[in-house]
């Protein structure tokens, strides 16, 4: 295999979005899980039917949206200071604890990478600069240039685009499963971080490679 470049994905990839569940679980005790499990899924949902109906707003309208569905959902009062401190964490996020050890290896071997992502340009900008990770990007692709949604082709193609390679030359990488499906149906070489120990999607499509963390990813490329 020759791999040029790495596209990463955002959220639960690099960013660690467990804050956002535990700040709901203050807020609203005994619901914290649920909120976050259903703002999440109404997130990428709203992404696809938005795509599909060619109807985008951004990623920060589309979080917030999916906040207010999931906290109606649930019963519970969304304050407009506890909506506020929600959608904060969105530009506070975490990095994985093994990231800067893992992406520094790939940096000192000449491997050019970007951040592929559905966030908006300005809360992923504000995400990675809170996180520490944005000295390692050569690129931050964001849908916003495109208006549409992964897994729309058009997103995939800006990979290939940035970096003047083939999508088979690119090393794509996610913890979310359906966006490691859409890559590689794009043509991307793709690793699936399976982070949360989740099945396989049942979509007749494979990863070119497993792993768990970023370290996964280093070892793969750098042996
Ligand atoms: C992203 C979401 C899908 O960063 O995690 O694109």
């Amino acid at each position: 295999m020759t791999i040029k470049a790495i596209a990463f994905d955002a959220y639960g990839t690099l960013l660690d979005v467990y804050s956002v569940g535990a700040l709901a679980e203050k807020l609203f005790p005994g619901k914290g899980a649920a909120i976050a499990i259903t703002w999440r899924d109404k997130q990428i949902e709203y992404t696809r039917l938005r795509t599909m109906c060619d109807r985008f707003v951004d990623f920060w309208q589309v979080t917030g949206d999916a906040l207010d569905y999931a906290c109606d959902a649930q019963g519970v009062d969304l304050t407009a200071d506890a909506r506020t401190a929600l959608m904060a964490e969105y530009e506070e996020l975490t990095a994985f604890a093994e990231n800067h050890a893992a992406l520094t290896r790939l940096q000192d071997a000449g491997m050019p990478m970007a951040v592929l992502t559905n966030g908006s340009a300005g809360m992923i900008a504000a995400a990675l600069k809170a996180a520490k990770l944005a000295g390692f990007f050569d690129h931050v692709l964001s849908v916003d240039s495109v208006q549409k949604f992964k897994t729309a082709p058009e997103v995939y193609q800006m990979g290939p685009d940035a970096f003047g390679c083939a999508a088979s030359e690119i090393l794509f990488v996610s913890s979310n499963c359906w966006d490691i499906c859409g890559a590689t149906w794009f043509g991307y070489h793709t690793i699936w971080l399976n982070r949360y120990d989740q099945p396989m999607e049942r979509l007749g499509v494979e990863p070119s490679a497993r792993g768990k963390t970023l370290t996964d990813v280093a070892d793969y490329l750098l042996g």
